[in-house]
This record gives structure tokens, C-alpha cells and sequence, in this order.
């Protein structure tokens, strides 16, 4: 039981009252008109013209003609399932948020999994990074998790995405390649952008290939803070562990897959849930305290940089369980709507750039996609508590809002919503003190692109490596453009020179001299402070 009452099901419960089942009816018009027959259109004459008149015809091919909605302008392709998180340690030292207090403590939630590149119909075993999307349905609102199966992004600054999605997307003169970073554009954006190196070693690596959602890790991949009750700030990462480990597929079986069953990891999740085999994942912090933020040898707002966890370890603190299929996919998995800036008390943000734009991006596309401001009242993305405020109307509400007032504040009316202070639950933005010149320029902070790259790459075993090599001969060998083959080659000298001649060799370009000879440069020290974590359990 919730301490409001509810049980941790209560989103289920919330569902069913809006599941309809037609079995068994009566057909009838959207006006509840019983429908006498549904194979001919009325006609003047069995051979004559069809007639205006006939209004379940036009209703149906209308409504018909009306189904689809705009697909997601990145992760269009999805697939999700409903689940609960049960906290297992008490993170009440760290944070004020009611879902993460109190050992055993469940949440009720939906996940979905998705791939960037593609659209709705690409193939799932293709080559790319996967969305890892959590919507957490807390007593206090609904808090988004929305993260990927790699740490580290490509970009660092929100003010780039549209043009590395540009760049990722089929090329727009001729619609091709279909959900793949084979082509010209993607490894030009890539060359030119080289705060790009450290994730392109992520996506040209087995973590591009997972062999399915279940066995697939998750990341919240920018610096969040978690501030408890005294107003005390930690940086926190989030990090989502499958428990039944890491697996990839290699590369000839993601093709192979790819060609017998686009819809083979989707399935995999479908049939796996059905059978009662329910997919699990530790969730995991790492911690910061406020105080210890520049002591690390890279900038912990970059996007581009994870924490190693040898530095600062994962302290896993609960596990969610994926238990149940979605009743209808566009009803749930389609019209669900996260959002990066959806938190709850004892959980804010960052000035990671990246992190930034995004508090503005989702809920702009949102608007677009769900067809106006009122998405929030669509099932799937109602909060279990209820909400109340001065909103009005918009295309498709739902709520038939009651009384003359609506708007704070007022004297007409003395039971309008009213605000809540923080000591009882309001949400108060934490008091970072900021200071600065308005200025349109990066920090020299996030200026190192490879340090990282080359940790992960050294980090590899001999196999591993080999597979790095063999994606980056095929990708980049799909490039047209010679010159765009010897920039990226140029540039992951700066990684490692053994890569760079190895790509230089498949792709049939100059191999470049590197120097200093990358291969033997030392990975970043690992030499900072270690913190200390202290769950309340
Ligand atoms: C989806 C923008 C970076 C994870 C989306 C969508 C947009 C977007 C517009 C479509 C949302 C919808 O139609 O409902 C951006 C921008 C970014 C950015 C502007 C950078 C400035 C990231 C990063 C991550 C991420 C760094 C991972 C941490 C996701 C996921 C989805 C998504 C998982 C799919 C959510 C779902 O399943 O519906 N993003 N994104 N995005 N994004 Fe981002």
C-alpha cells in the first residue's frame, strides 16, 4: 500500500476504467446509431452512385482516414510494457522524493525501449543507441526517467541536436539508408563534431548491437541533483541493471535477424512478459556531494563524459520489474508522452547544456504529436494522484471543469487551486546561486573529446576491439565520400592509431601518422577522491 491509500496497482486500476471491450455488441455509429449493414454504401440503385447521405460510410472511412498521428521525430520505433519499482534502501539522506523513502515502497510504472534512428517500421537489430524510458507514476506525480542504453550522448550542447539528427536521419535528397549510421552525412556530422568520439566508441561497439531489451543496461546519461528535505544537494547518475546481465549480438546475427524478424526484439519482450518471465532491473546512483564537484579530471555538466565507476561506484538502491503487456500499442506505447523535465520533489536538474534543451524539446514535440496541450488527460499519461490548476480548454479536453473562477488569484471563489508550500510537499527549484556574462560560448571544461574514448577503447578485450574494428570498416566503408572516410580516420588517431590504421586499411584510405602514437598514451588518471555512499536501509 501506498501511504495515500493506493496500492502500488493503482495505475492499472486507473486504466481499466477506460478499457472498452467490443465483444459482443451491437455495432454502432460514434453517435451510438445501431448500424443495419457495414459491407455496401448506400447507392441510388445497386448499380448507381453512392450517396452524401450515408453517414456511417462517411464516418467510417473519416475516421479511417484520420488514424495515423506524427511519429516520434527521434525514437520512433518502440516498444513498452507496465511494471512496478520496489525501493530496497532508503535514500532519504539523499533525497525528499516519497518514492524513494522507506525500504519496500512501490511504484507503479511503464517503460518503453526504442530505437533513435529509425522510423516506426525499422528494423529492431539495427546498428544505433536505444531509448531506456521510465515514467514513474509517484503519489507526488509523474517523474520521467527518459535515458538510453549508453552513459554519454554525442553532442554537448542541446543547440547541436537538430543538426546531428539531420545528419543521422536518411539523407534527405534521396530517403536512404533506412535506420543505419552507414552513410555520408552521419560520419561527416561525426568528423566535424568531435565531441562525438567518446559515444561513436559506445555505438560502434557490441552496446550498438543488444540482443534485446532484457538484457539491455539503461542510463540516465546527464548529471541530475537529488536535494533532501534540509535542502542538502547531491549530483547524482542514474543507472538501470539488467539482472539477467549484458548481452549483444554480433554483428553477421544482427543482419541475419534483421532480414527473418524486424520485430525480433519487441517479440522477445511480448513473449517473454506473456509467459510470465518477467524482465528485471537494479536501479542504481552514483553520488556527488555538492562540494566535491570540480575535483574530477573531466567537467561532470558534460554530456559527453561518464563517472567511472572504479571513482565513484553504483549503489543499486531498488529494482523494477516489467509484468505486464500494453492492452493496445498506440492507446499506451504510442500516445505515452515522457518528458526529461517531469520530476518530483527531491529531484532537479543540472546546467548540463544538453539536459537544458531538453527540458524545452520534449513537451514543444509533444504538443505537436498529441494534437494540442491536453495529452496529459490521455490515459496513459495521467498521474495516479490527480491534478488541479487554472488550465482551460485546448483541442480534445477531456475534464469538464466546474465553477466560474479560473484563475489565481481571485475573491469570488474561495476553493480555487491553491499552492503548496515546500515543507508540505510543493515542488521549490534548488537554490543554485548563479552568476555570469550572457555569453554564446562553451566551457573550456568540456574540451577534452578523447581522454574517455581511449579509456573505453583500452578498456576492451582483444575481441571486443576487433568487433569496434569490423563496425567502423563496415559503416564508414559505406561512405562515398573519400574524404569524409580520411577525416574520421584522422580523427580516431586521436583514440587509438592501431584503430585508426585498422579502419584506414578496410576503408582504403591514407593511414595517418598519429601523434604522439595514441596506443601507448595513458588512459585519464583515476586517481580522484573516492565518495562515500550511506543508505539509510
Ligand atoms: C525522444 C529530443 C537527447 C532519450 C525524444 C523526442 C525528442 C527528443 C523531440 C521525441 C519525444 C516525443 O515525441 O514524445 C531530444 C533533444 C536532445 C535529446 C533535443 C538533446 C538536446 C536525448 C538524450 C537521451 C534521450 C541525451 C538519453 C539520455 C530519449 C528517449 C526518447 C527520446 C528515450 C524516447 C521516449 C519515448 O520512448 O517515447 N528526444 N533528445 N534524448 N529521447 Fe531525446
Amino acid at each position: 500500500e501506498l501511504p495515500n491509500g493506493e496500492s502500488h496497482d493503482a495505475k492499472q486500476r486507473q486504466l481499466d476504467n477506460y478499457r472498452v471491450n467490443n465483444f459482443g455488441t451491437q455495432m454502432t455509429t460514434n453517435q451510438s446509431v445501431k448500424v443495419s449493414g457495414d459491407e455496401q454504401s448506400l447507392k441510388a440503385g445497386v448499380r448507381g452512385p453512392t450517396l452524401l447521405e450515408d453517414f456511417h460510410l462517411r464516418e467510417k472511412i473519416t475516421h479511417f482516414d484520420h488514424e495515423r498521428i506524427p511519429e516520434r521525430v527521434v525514437h520512433a520505433r518502440g516498444y513498452a510494457a507496465h511494471g512496478e519499482f520496489v525501493l530496497h534502501k532508503c535514500m532519504k539522506k539523499y533525497t525528499s522524493a516519497k518514492f524513494l523513502q522507506g525500504a519496500g515502497t512501490k511504484t507503479p510504472l511503464f517503460t518503453r525501449f526504442s530505437n533513435v534512428a529509425g522510423s516506426k517500421g525499422s528494423s529492431d537489430t539495427a546498428r544505433d543507441v536505444r531509448g531506456f524510458a521510465v515514467k514513474f507514476y509517484t503519489e507526488e506525480g509523474n517523474y520521467d526517467l527518459v535515458g538510453n542504453n549508453m552513459p554519454v550522448f554525442f553532442i554537448q550542447d542541446a543547440i547541436k541536436f537538430p543538426d546531428l539528427i539531420h545528419a543521422t536521419k536518411p539523407e534527405p535528397h534521396n530517403e536512404i539508408p533506412q535506420a543505419s549510421t552507414a552513410h555520408d552525412t552521419f560520419w561527416d556530422f561525426v568528423a566535424n563534431n568531435q565531441e562525438s568520439a567518446h559515444m561513436i566508441m559506445w555505438l560502434m561497439s557490441d552496446r550498438g548491437i543488444p540482443t534485446n531489451f532484457r538484457k539491455m543496461e539503461g542510463f540516465g546519461v546527464h548529471t541530475f541533483r537529488l536535494v533532501n528535505s534540509e535542502g542538502i544537494a547531491h549530483f547524482v547518475k542514474f543507472h538501470w541493471k539488467p539482472k539477467l546481465g549484458m548481452h549483444s549480438l554480433v554483428w553477421d546475427e544482427a543482419q541475419q535477424i534483421s532480414g527473418k524478424d524486424p520485430d525480433f526484439q519487441r517479440r522477445d519482450l511480448w513473449e517473454n512478459i506473456n509467459a510470465g518471465s518477467f524482465p528485471e532491473y537494479d536501479l542504481g546512483v552514483q553520488l556527488i556531494p555538492e562540494d566535491d564537484q570540480f575535483m574530477f579530471d573531466f567537467d561532470i555538466l558534460d554530456a559527453t563524459k561518464l563517472w567511472p565507476e572504479e571513482i565513484v561506484s553504483v549503489e543499486i538502491i531498488g529494482t523494477m520489474t516489467l509484468n505486464r503487456n500494453v492492452d493496445n500499442v498506440f492507446a499506451e506505447t504510442e500516445q505515452v508522452a515522457f518528458h526529461p523535465g517531469n520530476v518530483v520533489p527531491g529531484i532537479d536538474f543540472t546546467n548540463d547544456p544538453l539536459l537544458q534543451g531538453r527540458l524545452f524539446s520534449y513537451l514543444d514535440t509533444q504538443l505537436l504529436r498529441l494534437g494540442g496541450p491536453n495529452f496529459a488527460e490521455i490515459p496513459i499519461n495521467r498521474p495516479v494522484c490527480p491534478f488541479h490548476n487554472n488550465q482551460r480548454d485546448g483541442f480534445s479536453r477531456q475534464r469538464i471543469d466546474v465553477g466560474q473562477v479560473s484563475y489565481h488569484k481571485n475573491s469570488l471563489a474561495d476553493n480555487t487551486p491553491s499552492t503548496t508550500p515546500a515543507d508540505q510537499g510543493g515542488y521549490e527549484h534548488y537554490q543554485e546561486k548563479v552568476e555570469g556574462h550572457v555569453i554564446r560560448a562553451g566551457s573550456p571544461s568540456f574540451d577534452d573529446h578523447f581522454s574517455q574514448a581511449r579509456l573505453f577503447w583500452n578498456s576492451m578485450a582483444p575481441y571486443e576491439k576487433q568487433h569496434i574494428i569490423d563496425a567502423f570498416s563496415f559503416e564508414v566503408g559505406k561512405v562515398q565520400s573519400q574524404s569524409v572516410r580520411q577525416q574520421v580516420v584522422d580523427m580516431f588517431c586521436n583514440v587509438d592509431s592501431g584503430l585508426s590504421a585498422a579502419i584506414a586499411t578496410a576503408v582504403g584510405v591514407k593511414r595517418p601518422e598519429c601523434t604522439p602514437a595514441t596506443s601507448e598514451a595513458a588512459s585519464p588518471a583515476l586517481s580522484m577522491k573516492n565518495t562515500t555512499f550511506v543508505p539509510e536501509t
